[in-house]
């Protein structure tokens, strides 16, 4: 599994989903950067850009993504129809380290409109080292893996 970090943004999110990106690649991280660019002018659709990262993660190719649009809130409703994906939307510290710790979350939602750029920088960090605990909370994790086995089967046989 590629060990880059995907990133994805509508234009309510460009500006930050920018930041972000230079924070990380300043780290020496690689970075897959799906778009929409910095200095593309056009309304995207948030769907769009949540589904081209998200399907990475659900299939393995990408172990961790961001995903940021205005409210965060789109991004988030969008990645977490896709299996395998936990995606969290993250307002504050203590989330950015509990969505990892006790929720396992492969893919960070952030609101550009919402939040202040300079500590979202610091909720990637919290995000980006935090391991899952695992335990209960991989059973917890193992219990939404079978709702998403058993709503794939009933979908199959209709
Ligand atoms: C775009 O205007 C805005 O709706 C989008 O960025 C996001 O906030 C949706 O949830």
């Amino acid at each position: 599994m590629s060990q880059q970090i995907g990133i994805a943004s509508d234009h309510g999110g460009k500006v930050l989903k920018d930041k972000i990106t230079r924070f990380l690649k300043e780290q020496n991280l690689q970075v897959d950067d799906l778009g929409v660019p910095l200095d593309s002018s056009a309304s995207v659709d948030y769907p769009d850009y949540a589904s081209q990262l998200s399907k990475l993660v659900s299939e393995g190719k990408l172990k961790r993504g961001i995903l940021v649009c205005g409210s965060g809130v789109g991004m988030s409703i969008a990645a977490n129809k896709f299996p395998g994906v936990r995606a969290a939307l993250v307002t504050d510290e203590f989330t950015a380290k509990m969505c990892r710790l006790h929720n396992d979350a492969n893919i960070l939602c952030l609101g550009e409109r919402v939040i202040n750029h300079d500590r979202a920088l610091d909720f990637v960090k919290l995000w980006l080292t935090t391991e899952f605990e695992g335990g209960r909370h991989q059973n917890r994790l193992d219990q939404i893996t079978v709702i998403e086995k058993v709503l794939a089967q009933g979908t199959a046989q209709k």
